[in-house]
């Protein structure tokens, strides 16, 4: 079992209906995969972290990255795990975005509940937690008058 994350940048244009189009793809593939995973998204920028067997974790991000509705993509870790931290997701999805907004997406709450279940697990872990706080951070001062 591995774990992988990435970073990119959404294309020009991708509106909400678009991402929520790649959410249902994404956890309808890796229901069939195997992969679980939590992907955080604001003002164009995306996070995912996802977890499986490494042969299926690498194909995969080889589609994703040639994916044309995103750019900048950076896969900033892949490593072995013991176990599964989102053994219940498919892909759990916090989009940040003003009036992003939907019942099958998670909180904010719920994402600080998951960030929880992550701290001393692995480096990737740790790495996904402090980008998404630095995420989190810019969104709070940006919504702060
Ligand atoms: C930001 C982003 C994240 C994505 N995440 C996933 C994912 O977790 N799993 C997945 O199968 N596809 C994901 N995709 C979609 C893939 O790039 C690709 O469109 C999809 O796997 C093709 O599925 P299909 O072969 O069933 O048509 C993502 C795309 C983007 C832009």
């Amino acid at each position: 079992m591995h774990e992988i994350i990435f970073h990119s940048m959404a294309s020009r244009g991708l509106d909400q209906e678009g991402l929520l189009e790649i959410v249902a793809t994404a956890r309808k593939n890796n229901a069939e995969k195997d992969v679980t995973g939590c992907m955080l998204y604001y003002k164009g920028e995306f996070l995912a972290i996802h977890e499986g067997k490494k042969e299926v974790l690498l194909h995969m991000h080889d589609k994703i990255a040639r994916d044309v509705r995103h750019d900048n993509f950076t896969t900033l870790y892949i490593k072995p795990i013991s176990e599964r931290t989102f053994a219940s997701f498919s892909m759990a999805f916090l989009c940040l975005d003003p009036g992003c907004t939907r019942q099958d997406l998670i909180s904010k709450e719920q994402f600080a509940e998951l960030l929880n279940t992550m701290r001393n697990k692995s480096t990737a872990k740790q790495l996904f937690i402090l980008i998404s706080e630095n995420i989190i951070d810019s969104c709070k001062r940006h919504l702060t008058p």
